[in-house]
């Protein structure tokens, strides 16, 4: 039985594994009523899902719920629930600091929601639930898919993280590694594509630990299960640790197909100063061999990382080294960060900070090198073919309706094309080949290849099926 309908409306911040639990949360409470609102403004419940990873994150949270104290008061009938690692992290404690707050709920209560908005519904006054134990499914405790799920979806694999990098506040607030059984994430998966899906990224703080202090079979292993699951085209996952990748992973990039030939690996740093300091357990050299061995397995694999630069004690020459490394691997892309100080961990009280105009201009500099990288590495993907999984319709001035559409290569860059007849009708969930035309900074742009071309017009196989 379900409840009159009410309005929902989530805000998200931060990582996929957020935008994961938020769809469990929707999921989990779509038989109490509640469906999708369009705006915060006519919403019943506004569900905020937290971010702690820098400073600024945490910032913009309670920003946004400053604003949306003004709208409370307007609207005392709001319920206003807030989520995630913020939450995890504060507990009671965002109640002083935002005592328009209804309730607050921890990483590891998402199964627990229901309940949460019920007593909160029937005016028990606030609620405070961030205990560290799931009720049953920990990982997925809501299983119906979702109505319209999309074409891409996020499947939470592993939660917490054991590596304690001493920068980070994850282990604290997301607590210790643990891995969801493989038949759990097998039937999660075989549900979604059922339901429409076609690409799944499987997600965890470190993957390549999966199933390690379970004893479960690894990573490797899961892949190969997911891989065999009826209709599913592509498997992409993050992130990686440079210090777990394995051989065996290596060898699902060799033999797993519809493993796509990317891989999100944080580098962080290419100084091994800075990374012993950083309690990495790697340093440049093994990082190097192992993507040389990645792209031997597996050719043309783009390979994309995280860096941060003005870590505590970062000197010009280990920042020089970072830039170098650049040169070295010669990265697809990357998300740079400014070092920022998390409370709970180590180097917040290493007694070397760099200065926030260093940590700003090291930051630009970064990112300029990466841009004229990225630029060359796209202009000559200009004259070739790929295949696009599309995932819906783009816009783009003055031209005709249905003939705009967007979706990623492989690789995962973002590919916008136009397929107007005698290319065939075209809908998401499509893989279709694209000729890429032109590159921009951060997607290319091109043409449908119609199916009947004649072969010397094309390169490869065509794969214009559903
Ligand atoms: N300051 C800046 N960046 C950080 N990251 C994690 N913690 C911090 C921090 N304290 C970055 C890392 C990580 C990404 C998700 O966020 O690069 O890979
Ligand atoms: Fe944080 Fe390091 Fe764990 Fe990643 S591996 S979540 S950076 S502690």
């Amino acid at each position: 039985m379900t409840e009159r309908r009410k309005r929902l409306y989530v805000q998200t911040f931060g990582c996929q594994m957020n935008v994961y639990d938020a769809d469990q949360m929707v999921t989990g409470l779509a038989p109490m009523g509640y469906g999708p609102a369009r705006s915060a403004h006519e919403a019943d419940l506004i569900l905020v899902v937290t971010c702690a990873i820098r400073e600024k994150a945490d910032q913009k949270v309670f920003s946004y719920l400053g604003r949306l104290e003004a709208l409370k008061s307007r609207r005392p009938g709001l319920k206003i629930a807030v989520g995630g690692c913020v939450a995890q992290g504060q507990g009671r404690r965002m109640l002083s600091r935002a005592p328009h707050v209804d309730a607050v709920f921890g990483t590891h209560a998402v199964g627990r929601l229901p309940a949460i908005i019920r007593r909160i519904e029937a005016g028990s006054g606030p609620v405070v639930d961030v205990a560290m134990d799931g009720d049953g499914d920990a990982f997925a405790p809501f299983t119906d898919p979702p109505a319209d799920p999309g074409v891409a979806r996020f499947v939470t694999i592993m939660q917490g993280c054991d590596n304690y990098c001493t920068y980070c506040v994850v282990p604290y607030v997301r607590g210790p590694e643990t891995s969801r059984p493989p038949e759990s994430v097998v039937a999660e998966v075989t549900g979604l594509v059922r339901a429409g899906v076609r690409e799944v990224t499987l997600l965890g703080q470190n993957v390549n630990s999966y199933g390690v202090k379970e004893g479960l079979p690894g990573f490797p292993d899961l892949l190969g299960r997911v891989a065999g699951v009826r209709g599913l085209k592509r498997i992409r996952f993050t992130t990686s640790h440079p210090k777990d990748l394995s051989d065996g992973l290596i060898e699902a990039y060799r033999h797993i197909e519809t493993l796509c030939p990317h891989i999100h690996l944080p580098v962080q740093s290419g100084s091994d100063r800075v990374l012993k300091r950083m309690n990495r357990k790697y340093d440049r050299k093994r990082y190097l061999e192992r993507v040389a061995q990645l792209r031997e397995a597996r050719p043309g694999i783009a390979v994309t990382t995280d860096i941060i630069v003005g870590f505590p004690g970062e000197t010009d020459a280990d920042f020089q080294q970072t830039l170098d490394f650049l040169d070295a691997v010669r990265f697809d892309g990357l998300f740079a960060f400014k070092y920022s100080d998390r409370p709970q961990a180590p180097a917040a009280r290493f007694s070397d900070p760099v200065p926030e105009p260093v940590k700003a201009e090291r930051l630009n500099t970064l990112l300029a090198a990466q841009t004229a990288i990225t630029g060359e590495s796209y202009a000559r993907l200009v004259g070739t073919e790929a295949d696009v999984l599309v995932e819906g319709p783009a816009r783009r001035n003055g031209a005709a309706a249905g003939t705009q559409w967007t979706g990623r290569s492989p690789e995962n860059r973002i590919v916008n094309f136009t397929a107007a007849p005698p290319a065939s009708p075209i809908a998401p969930g499509m893989t279709v080949r694209v000729a890429i035309a032109e590159a921009l900074a951060h997607s290319l742009r091109g043409t449908a290849i119609p199916l009947d071309a004649p072969a010397d017009a094309r390169k490869g196989e065509h794969t214009h099926a559903a």
